[in-house]
């Protein structure tokens, strides 16, 4: 069962991985395996060494913070005469100073991880707790530990005096509960335990959780009785499978059109009027709003460099996109009329907490665009709108980014909607156009043949650019990361007026370039520009691969190959001009060879600084 779960949570992190189990009810011990490498490893070297069996059990897949990727440094880490076993997901921030003591004291260790220290420290604990009756021990040592503990950390631990027992505690990690019948569960998401249980409790901050088979409890780190919020799980273990497809990725690329139509389910009322009923932010204050930032990292920082587009043009408010682990060190203007939104896919990237975190103490009101229920972002935020995308595996995000495209476009006309800067016709009008892109996007998919032959062909590429303007530039930026993530290939994106500027020196004969075409039936002369934009690389020798609205024939004649994708209103447009450069970078890595859902060194939910 652990190692099921590890599977399911292994996109999270997989430089290493391992479990430990207790061995026999009484006078039993601990049994561990780990391994570096993908889990695959670990389910290799148990093969051959078989872990005796057990009822209880911890396991862990890690993406290395302090120590490198080795067998020795990956968790389970050993305490307490080898009788204790903890995982750590997060830093510990004061681990040396707590090894120098504990190295005074006589501990050895092992590896080069803070995790170990961790674990060392907790051994340490339980032997001082000798006054707690034993079967609280394991509790009572955790909240001393992480009354010590500083920085960011979910801890798992068992220990072989407690056959029955899993001891966890949380501070800016994320661990959620899995409530089952006569067994119960912990896991970083609820990915780990969704073919047991859809009943799910979310923990709150600087909180210990005690498990056995029939009871679940939870204190906080002083031992005070705390409590924890259930939810149900919507979604099941189908969701999380690969339904026939290769990967995770692909699956979640052909997912889009019914990710951005959950994504706008249920979000009018009966007169066609916007109403978000997860935004629990008074409507005066937000008519209050005079700047709006948006914060968020990777692919979601580029869904929020769209929305700015759409929030400036709608709503009139001064819109900032910025990447959240830059926004707290540059002393930003923010007041009580300032709307921070972050953009999260997990809910759970440390930088993106901290910055949320950051606003909200200057006074900002606080609204999450996420699409993980019962995470930490949308928890610790005055609001939240969910994305329906259903769980993401694949570490390079696709369905969650068009889910937040749309969620952000759905916030733009409400502001737009409650501040009267629009006719409610017009939002209407624009509502109808979004209820149309779900099909579009289907007919970008059904046509996806071409841009896999292009991407086969191109597998030897050392070098890609990318192209775009207006809502364009940020699809171009996207097209390039998931180039960059998947196939490991020197990817670039640019705004195409600012080719002229410099970029253009890289143009050489040969050179492969995306160029992102505005529709010819959108605002002013953009068209127009870009197609000279076109001519002037192609002029330079540029390989040019257009992405077009279809009926676009002036592009033709100065591209290599055209994509055409189906007529949309200029600022809807990423909606469909993502897609053929997800797919191209998805199949390119494939054909390399590369593994699309867990590419090298990266990991899906970073939670550290
Ligand atoms: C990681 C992932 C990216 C993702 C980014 C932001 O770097 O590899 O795919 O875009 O985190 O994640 P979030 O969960 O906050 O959207």
């Amino acid at each position: 069962m652990v190692l099921e779960g590890l599977r399911r949570l292994e996109y999270r992190g997989y430089d290493s991985a391992g479990v430990a189990v207790l061995t026999g009810a009484d006078g039993g011990g601990i049994a561990s395996a780990k391994k570096a490498g993908k889990l695959s490893n670990l389910l290799g070297e148990l093969e051959q060494h078989p872990l005796p069996n057990s009822r209880t059990g911890i396991g862990h897949t890690r993406w290395a913070t302090h120590g490198g990727p080795t067998d020795v440094n990956a968790h389970p880490h050993l305490a307490d005469d080898d009788r204790l076993a903890l995982i750590h997901n997060g830093i510990i921030e004061n681990f040396s100073e707590l090894k120098s003591v504990l190295l005074e004291k006589g501990v050895t260790f092992r590896s080069a991880t803070d995790t170990e220290v961790a674990a060392a420290l907790l051994g340490d604990e339980y032997q001082a707790a000798v006054d707690v009756p034993a079967a609280q021990r394991l509790t009572v040592a955790m909240q001393r530990a992480c009354q010590k503990l500083e920085g960011a950390f979910t801890l798992l631990a068992i220990h072989a005096d407690l056959p029955d027992v899993v001891v966890a505690a949380r501070r800016n990690s994320p661990l959620v509960v899995g409530l089952g019948e006569g067994e119960n569960f912990l896991g970083s998401d609820v990915s780990g335990f969704i073919d047991y249980t859809r009943r799910a409790v979310e923990l709150g901050q600087d909180q210990i959780v005690t498990i056995t088979p029939d009871a679940v409890e939870i204190t906080d780190f002083f031992g005070a009785p705390a409590e924890g919020k259930e939810y149900q799980v919507d979604w099941d273990a189908a969701a999380a499978e690969k339904d026939g497809f290769p990967s995770f990725m692909e699956k979640e690329i052909h997912e889009q059109p019914r990710a951005v139509a959950e994504t706008l389910l249920g979000r009018t009322d009966a007169e066609g009027r916007l109403v978000l009923d997860e935004l629990r932010i008074d409507p005066e204050q937000l008519k209050q709003v005079n700047k709006i930032i948006v914060l968020a990292c990777g692919t979601s920082a580029y869904a929020g460099q769209v929305a700015k587009y759409a929030i400036e043009h709608w709503c009139r408010i001064p819109t900032e996109v910025e990447l959240s682990h830059e926004f707290r060190y540059r002393d930003p203007i923010v007041d009580s009329n300032t709307l921070v939104i972050s953009i999260s896919q997990s809910g759970e990237t440390m930088d993106t907490l901290m910055a949320v975190r950051y606003a909200r103490e200057q006074g900002a009101k606080t609204l999450a665009i996420c699409n993980t229920n019962g995470s930490t972002i949308p928890r610790e935020s005055d609001a939240v709108l969910y994305t329906h995308a259903g769980p993401e595996i694949a570490v390079a995000s696709t369905k969650a980014f068009l889910a937040q495209i749309t969620a952000a476009y759905l916030l733009g006309l409400y502001l737009a909607q409650l501040r009267g800067n629009k006719f409610q016709g017009e939002i209407k009008d624009l509502l109808a156009d979004l209820h149309k892109t779900p099909d579009k996007i289907q007919s970008v998919l059904d046509n996806e043949q071409q841009i896999r032959d292009l991407a086969v062909a191109m597998k030897d590429t050392k070098s890609v650019l990318f192209l775009g303007r207006h809502v364009g530039f940020p699809v171009a930026m996207e097209g390039a990361l998931k180039l960059k993530e998947l196939a490991y290939i020197h990817a670039e994106g640019f705004a195409a007026g600012e080719l002229k500027h410099g970029p253009i020196a890289l143009i050489e004969e040969g050179q492969p370039v995306f160029v992102v075409v505005p529709s010819p039936n959108g605002r002013d002369s953009l068209h127009a520009k870009v197609v000279s934009n076109i001519q002037e690389i192609r002029a330079r020798g540029a390989k040019t691969i257009v992405i077009a609205e279809e009926g676009d024939e002036a592009v033709r004649e100065f591209a290599e190959q055209v994509f055409y994708i189906p007529a949309t209103p200029t600022l809807l447009a990423p909606l469909l001009t993502t897609v053929p450069l997800q797919i191209f970078a998805c199949a390119l890595a494939s054909a390399k060879g590369y593994d699309v859902d867990q590419p090298r060194n990266l990991a899906k939910s970073v939670t550290v600084e």
